[in-house]
């Protein structure tokens, strides 16, 4: 089983033919309400691949709360663990333009969860064979559960992104940590080549369309990105890092999970929505053959 611990978020996406500038109004082409939040989105990811996949999280008690279980639900993630808090579920406005994308997350009641819950939640930890966040969630939450299991020796995965949320103690704390080029900057202090050496087998530093490098201990190993027809790269590092968390999951060698997670994120951007283009097993399979 693996457990997502992270954020719901219902997304509202405006596309427009360009990012409009400061003061400007401009008409878009196109709206639409769809589920995202990374948590979910990675557990989505995760379940389409075939894993049985729990959230542990929350959403609020607005009719988009209700919404975002029954969409987690008909994913068959378990949602036994995702509480209901009073008041609003968290939204992220997204604008889609020029092949790129700009969001503003209203976190809701992701930032409700408290690090005592997650105490509460020791035996659905103690139960999960790899533990995966994020940081849409209160930096105490995110601590404690990677305290947790880290004394219960459950292996995690960190997505440090937003890297705002970001804290020192989680480098100790978290088994591997898969932040983007701007994201390692902003953790490390330095350039991300270099922190690479100091985490072998464990940072992966994710580049969009050029794929992920990490260090083995001996050599840096670029993991290239498979060509795709990309329509809406939200979501792309959610698809990586719910299929790195399947791989792992697996016994998968640390560089062939990495190969399999780049063919994930590169199915996924060619689909609209978060959620929208997250592949299934077969998908990928068929994507890693298409250009081995
Ligand atoms: O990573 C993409 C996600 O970031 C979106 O689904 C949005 O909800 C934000 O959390």
């Amino acid at each position: 089983m693996i457990t997502v611990v992270g954020s719901i978020n219902m997304d509202l996406v405006v596309q427009a033919k360009h990012f409009p500038k400061q003061g400007e109004t401009t008409i878009g082409e196109l709206f639409a309400t769809v589920p995202g939040g990374k948590g979910a989105n990675q557990a989505v990811a995760a379940a389409r691949l075939g894993s049985e996949v729990r959230m542990v999280g929350a959403v609020g008690t607005d009719a988009f709360g209700n919404q975002l279980l029954k969409g987690l639900e008909a994913e068959s993630v378990n949602v036994e663990a995702v509480l209901q808090k009073e008041g609003a579920s968290g939204v992220a406005n997204i604008l889609l333009s020029e092949g790129d994308n700009r969001i503003i997350v209203v976190p809701g009641a992701n930032f409700r969860m408290t690090p005592e819950e997650m105490n509460s939640f020791k035996l659905i930890l103690s139960t999960s064979r790899i533990v995966m966040m994020q940081l849409e969630m209160p930096a105490p939450v995110v601590q404690r559960t990677l305290e947790i299991c880290q004394a219960l020796g459950v292996p995690t995965i960190l997505n440090p992104a937003p890297s705002e949320g970001f804290r020192t103690e989680f480098l100790s704390l978290a088994d591997v940590m898969t932040p983007n080029e701007t994201e390692a900057e902003a953790l490390f202090g330095k350039e991300w080549e270099k922190a690479l050496v100091d985490y072998p087998n464990r940072l992966v530093v994710t580049l969009g369309k050029d794929g992920a490098r990490f260090y083995d201990g001996k050599n840096h190993i670029h993991v290239k990105g498979l060509p795709a027809k990309a329509v809406d790269t939200t979501g792309a590092g959610d698809a990586f890092n719910g299929a790195l968390c399947v791989a792992l999951s697996e016994g998968m060698l640390f560089e062939e999970a990495v190969y399999f997670a780049n063919a994930a994120a590169s199915l996924a951007v060619e689909k609209f929505g978060a959620q929208g283009g997250m592949p299934d097993r077969k998908k990928v399979l068929e994507r890693l053959k298409e250009y081995s």
